[in-house]
This record gives C-alpha cells, sequence and structure tokens, in this order.
C-alpha cells in the first residue's frame, strides 16, 4: 500500500488489509513515495479512524518506497495517480510495471484516487477508511 507520506491513506490501508487476511499467508506492508516523516508513526487521525473500527496501527512506522520493494511484493497498490507514476519511475521493466495497481481500481466507487486527507478536517480521514476498507474487501476475498 503505496501513498505519499506514508502517514495518512497507506498506514490506514495496511492496517485495514491485515485485519482481513491470513497473516501466516499474506504479508502486507506500506510506504511512501516522499521521504518527509521517514520513522514516525501514523498521523493521529488515522491512528483514531482506525481504532474506531477496532484496528490498532499505531505502532507503524513510516518507511519510503524503494526499489527493492519490486522484488519483495506480489502486489503494489498506489492510493493516486500521482504515486502511481513515481512508483513506476522506479519499475525495472514490465513485470516490475504489471504488479502496480490503483487500489481504487478494485472497486467501483466512480473514483480513481483516494483523496490526500492531510490538509483537511476527520471527515477525510472517515472517507479514506470507509474506500480503502470496500477496496480491501476485494482484494482480501482474491487472496484468501
Ligand atoms: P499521505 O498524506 O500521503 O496519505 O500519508 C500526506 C501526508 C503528509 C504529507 C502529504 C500527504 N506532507 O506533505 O507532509
Amino acid at each position: 500500500m503505496v501513498c505519499l507520506g506514508n502517514i495518512c491513506r497507506s498506514p490506514l490501508a495496511e492496517g485495514v488489509l491485515k485485519s482481513k487476511v491470513d497473516p501466516s499467508q499474506v504479508f502486507v506492508d506500506s510506504a511512501g513515495t516522499a521521504g518527509y516523516h521517514v520513522g514516525n508513526p501514523p498521523d493521529e487521525r488515522s491512528i483514531a479512524v482506525a481504532n474506531k473500527y477496532g484496528i490498532d496501527i499505531s505502532a507503524q512506522k513510516c518507511r519510503r518506497f524503494s526499489k527493492t520493494d519490486f522484488r519483495d511484493f506480489d502486489y503494489i497498490y498506489a492510493m493516486d495517480k500521482s504515486n502511481f507514476s513515481n512508483i513506476i519511475k522506479l519499475a525495472n521493466g514490465k513485470v516490475d510495471e504489471r504488479k502496480v495497481k490503483l487500489l481504487l481500481d478494485e472497486v467501483d466507487l466512480g473514483l480513481s484516487e483516494v483523496p490526500d486527507p492531510y490538509y483537511g478536517g476527520e471527515d477525510g480521514f472517515e472517507k479514506v477508511y470507509q474506500m480503502v476498507d470496500l477496496a480491501c474487501q476485494v482484494i482480501a476475498k482474491r487472496l484468501n
């Protein structure tokens, strides 16, 4: 799960998908395409909305997306088109490129990007949670 800062959207997506799969079978992680917050925990508003739905993401630590992620992961979900293209820039060939998808392409919400909630209010985090939850239901069903 990849967003820009790895403190708002992708930590939520990591926590939500983890809650829906068998951790002995599926390894889920998140990263950011930017390095502003490396080492930091998720934004407290993401921690709060996850908590509201019984998911604890407070122990996550921000890391930056790296080329080695193409080796380590089968699927790479970008939260928006800008992050999608930044991930694709690091790909080494078609096999890498084919791993990268927009998270919301998994669902038919009439929306292709998970909006960045960083500069908005708490309702933005609730909306992000709901979108991510629907997309992760579809992904988990396929993986389980
Ligand atoms: P995220 O949100 O990509 O969902 O983690 C952001 C977090 C921080 C910043 C931008 C977006 N920032 O500019 O610091």
